[in-house]
């Protein structure tokens, strides 16, 4: 994450598959989770956030209302809203 650049909503919502890669935005922050997706605890629901908005789901699951969730996701940053 040493260098951020910055991307439409649009740009975001072309990253909804494996194959074009999976992007999901979290607090203004672009996540590029593709290499994350077959790591998930939770599996492929982790796919109905792709190219969109982690905050609905998320409100939905707590398990990940964690530091250590959150450390995970920042690995992926690749830029901002
Ligand atoms: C569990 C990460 C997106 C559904 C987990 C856990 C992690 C994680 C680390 C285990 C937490 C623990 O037990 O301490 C992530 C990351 C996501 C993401 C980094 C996005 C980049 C999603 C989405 C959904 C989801 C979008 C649902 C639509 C679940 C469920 C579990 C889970 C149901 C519980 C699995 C179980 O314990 O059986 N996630 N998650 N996750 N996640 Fe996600």
């Amino acid at each position: 994450s040493s260098c951020l650049l910055v991307f439409s909503h649009d740009e975001v919502t072309k990253h909804r598959s494996l194959e074009d890669g999976v992007w999901v935005t979290f607090k203004g922050g672009v996540y590029d989770i593709t290499e994350f997706v077959a790591m998930h605890p939770g599996g492929n629901k982790i796919l109905l956030a792709a190219g969109g908005a982690l905050e609905p789901f998320w409100a939905l699951y707590a398990v990940h209302d964690q530091d250590h969730v959150l450390e995970i996701l920042s690995q992926y940053k690749v830029g901002e809203l």
